[in-house]
């Protein structure tokens, strides 16, 4: 097919070492989450035909993309529920590049591109949780939102930016609306064609196996196979599962859609989007300004730079490893408790 042979084949190698085609070296991850992207491409422009970004119109407009437009119930569902696997499968993407130590020399840019589609993938999905216009929607990003307050000094200037004002209104559903059909695809079109350039410029994936064995013998390391249909035919049925995985949902369980956003009526309890809980947790528990000053850049420069620490064997440095893993059960632990043990006024107690 004229598709498949010039287009296609062009951007994939033409031979692959036989041990990077090991379901376990990637479990499949990466080209899970950039199918994942696709889908939300095609499923948010078909979304976008139909939706009108005003308070006045937003609600009425995916009211009528759920019950009117042919097969717009289930477009709808398949962009919530694979914007929201996107952020689970691109984190566990990110854990197993960090646990086979895969962003270590030339493969560290690579790791700095994937946080930056990641940070990307966050700020999709937030922008688009506004878009229905319920009262979920309002109340989670004007609490959301608010964060930006602790900011010392321009922490209200920043806040009116994003918001298009003070409080969150039409401007900001119009800003939210730009970024996400707009600007946000854009960047991580062009993030993921660089991601992808310096894995091929990388010369393909990160062989832990190699390299262990090209440490102890001289023998040449791996067999290669032709891509085409060793590497192809996995490929086509791991999208074929991940498809099946995210028409499930989407066929039988819908988008939530509450009542129509109130600007005066703030409900008993006011979550921060699942993904912002463990943050919102955090706030309650540790000064809001330390969050914000200290110890998010903190971690941020943690993960840009922690490939540069010096690693004490080849599974890296076990320092980096233990605090990693403590962030991550730290953001998870936090994000359990906002989930399921905060009810009406933030109470603590069991409401799931
Ligand atoms: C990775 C990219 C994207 C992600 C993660 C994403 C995520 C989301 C999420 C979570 C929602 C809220 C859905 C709901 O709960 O009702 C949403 C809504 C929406 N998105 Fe996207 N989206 C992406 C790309 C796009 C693109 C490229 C467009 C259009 C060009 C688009 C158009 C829309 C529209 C019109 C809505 C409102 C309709 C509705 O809420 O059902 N999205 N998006
Ligand atoms: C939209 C999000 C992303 C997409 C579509 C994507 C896609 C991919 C793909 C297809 C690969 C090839 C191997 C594999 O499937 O695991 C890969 C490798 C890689 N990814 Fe991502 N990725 C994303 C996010 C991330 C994130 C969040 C990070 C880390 C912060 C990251 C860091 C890397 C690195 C360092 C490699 C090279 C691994 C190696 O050489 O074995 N990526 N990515």
């Amino acid at each position: 097919m004229f598709f498949e042979r010039d287009l296609f084949l062009h951007t994939r190698p033409r031979t692959v070492p036989a041990a990077a085609l090991r379901f376990r070296l990637t479990w499949g991850l990466g080209g899970a989450a950039a199918l994942m992207i696709v889908i939300q491409l095609i499923t948010g422009v078909l979304l976008n035909f139909s939706y009108e970004p005003s308070p006045l119109t937003a609600y009425g407009s995916v009211q009528h993309i759920h019950y009117d437009v042919l097969f717009g119930r289930l477009f709808r569902n398949l962009h919530h529920w694979t914007g929201h696997a996107l952020i689970v499968i691109a984190f566990l993407h990110m854990l197993r590049v960090f646990l086979s130590s895969a962003y270590r020399g030339s493969r560290h840019l690579n790791w700095i591109i994937g946080l930056g589609l990641f940070f990307l993938i966050l700020l999709a999905n937030f922008s688009g949780y506004l878009l229905p216009w319920d009262q979920r929607a309002y109340w989670a990003v004007t609490i959301a939102t608010s964060i930006l307050e602790y900011v010392p000094g321009f922490g209200t200037a920043m806040l009116e930016i994003i918001r298009g004002g003070s409080d969150v209104g039409a401007g900001t559903l119009h800003i939210f609306h730009t970024l996400h059909s707009g600007v946000l695809p854009l960047l991580m079109l062009f993030l993921m064609t660089w991601h992808f350039w310096k894995i091929r410029r990388a010369g393909g994936l990160f062989l832990p196996e190699t390299e262990k064995s090209t440490l102890k013998s001289t023998t040449p390391p791996t067999e290669r196979l032709a891509a085409r249909p060793h590497l192809f035919i996995r490929e086509k049925a791991a999208a074929a599962i991940v498809m099946a995985a995210l028409l499930y949902p989407s066929i039988f369980f819908n988008a939530p859609l509450g009542a129509l956003a109130n600007p005066g009526l703030t409900p008993k309890t006011v979550k921060a989007p699942w993904y912002f809980i463990g943050l919102q947790e955090l706030l309650i528990h540790v000064n809001p300004v330390v969050v914000v000053l200290v110890l998010l850049p903190l971690m941020l420069l943690f993960l840009l730079f922690f490939p540069l620490l010096k690693e004490d064997n080849l599974n890296g440095n076990r320092l980096v490893r233990l605090f990693f893993i403590g962030l991550v059960a730290g953001y998870a632990i936090l994000t359990i408790i906002g989930l399921i043990f905060r009810g009406p006024g933030m109470q603590l107690g069991w409401f799931f």
